[in-house]
């Protein structure tokens, strides 16, 4: 008896181990190759399949849970002895394989097991990859009309965030000019990142008050600010900031940024010195205040690990103390000048005014943004909030994986 495929040699019967739609990919071959299944397709493509990766992929005979689909084998009731008895495609053309220990044959969705030939189960799938640009590609990020964001919230954010995901900036524009626009964006991609600034936090600039005096940020004075990455104070930085602007009359203040990730491949290509010494030496950054000591020791440039985004500790006003042989300090102050000078750079660059109804987005831990003086009286006002990595890439996947499904369907 087949357990997960309830009319015998069907289809559409056999459970994935998961809540997708796959396509049905019926497989040519399955063979034991010792402890492993090798599947193969009509057209070449081939999956070495382990033992105990089908065994706990087994949904509904105590491998993954049939309502939940989620896996019930704790490793340590994993079955290191359990053999492959027989491997053999059923007519239907699913991956059928009877146990030495369970008593009845197990199938396998070929369609779900194709996805994972493919890749398509891996963290970096369903999202677009990453471009690095300079100025010369983008004098001002990509743009997205939005006006009707109300209208269709999630459908207007999805070739946004795809943008947000590939140049790592991307803005929309013309939303609503009120002060809840920015946590209707950020709500609709995902939960808020909420910080010791609030879950929304406002940037406001008036010019005729000449420093301030009541502010506890650089970002709320009239003066420069130089390229830089939020909270390096945080062992995780927010992945994503969106900057709204609800008004602005303000002089000068451009925007500025400047892709991280151009300037660490240009350094990693023509500066290895100052690669090595970014990539390795250890910063401690702090940010205090009354019932807040957030600290956290780590490199300029944190290339994190295989398949992670980068993250950039690039925010000089809270970063404290070199954490770092004395011998090595020298060299540590002087790549980092290398790199802001870089950063700051017309060639890497791109400064642009904000309007209101604009808000930009980009990844806090890739892009580095700033601020130009402002140069006459007026007013301007941002919203802020944070988002993390997880949000948006979760919002992409299932906006790609729907679309991808559409395509599908059309075509056949
Ligand atoms: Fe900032």
């Amino acid at each position: 008896m087949a357990i997960a495929a309830e009319t015998p040699g069907g289809s559409l019967s056999i459970l994935s181990p998961d809540f997708y739609d796959y396509d049905w990919t019926p497989l040519s071959s399955a063979t034991i190759v010792d402890d492993f299944v090798l599947v193969r397709w009509p057209d070449g493509v081939e999956l070495k399949a382990y033992k105990l990766w089908l065994r706990e992929n087994a949904v509904g005979v105590g491998g993954v849970d049939r309502a939940t689909r989620e896996g019930l084998l704790d490793p340590a009731d994993l079955d290191a002895t359990e053999r492959i008895k027989a491997a053999r495609v059923a007519t239907s053309g699913a991956l059928e394989i009877d146990w030495e220990h369970e008593k009845a044959s197990v199938s396998y969705h070929p369609g779900w097991l194709r996805h994972v030939a493919e890749g398509k189960h891996r963290a970096d799938a369903w999202v677009p990859s990453q471009q690095s640009w300079t100025a010369a590609e983008w004098s001002a990020p990509p743009t997205h009309e939005a006006a009707g964001f109300d209208a269709d919230r999630v459908r207007t954010l999805e070739p946004w965030v795809d943008d947000l995901l590939r140049y790592g900036i991307a803005r929309l524009r013309n939303l609503p000019v009120d002060l809840g626009t920015c946590l209707r964006v950020a709500e609709t991609v995902g939960a808020v990142r909420d910080t010791n600034f609030g879950r929304t936090w406002d940037v406001k600039a008036d010019i005729e008050m000449a420093g301030a005096a009541d502010t506890n940020s650089t970002a709320n004075t009239n003066l420069r600010l130089g390229p830089h990455t939020d909270l390096p104070t945080r062992e995780t930085p927010p992945g994503f900031q969106f900057l709204f602007c609800y008004a602005n009359d303000a002089q000068g203040g451009y925007s500025t940024m400047t892709d991280g990730l151009a300037v660490v491949r240009y350094l990693e290509a023509n500066h290895a010195e100052h690669f090595e010494a970014l990539t390795t030496l250890h910063w401690v950054f702090f940010n205090r205040g009354p019932g807040i000591d957030h600290r956290w020791s780590g490199p300029f440039i944190d290339l994190g690990v295989a398949g992670a985004p980068l993250t950039l500790r690039a925010f000089y006003p809270v970063r404290g103390f070199p954490d770092m042989d004395p011998v090595d300090m020298p060299r540590a102050y002087e790549a980092m000048s290398v790199f802001s000078r870089l950063a700051a750079s017309d060639e890497f660059q791109m400064r642009y005014p904000f309007e209101p109804g604009d808000l930009v987005g980009f990844d806090n831990r890739r892009i580095l943004h700033g601020r130009d003086a402002f140069t006459a009286g007026g007013y301007r006002h941002l919203r802020g909030a944070y988002v993390d990595h997880d949000e948006i890439y979760s919002f992409a996947r299932v906006a790609n994986r729907r679309a991808a499904s559409v395509a599908h369907y059309r075509q056949g």
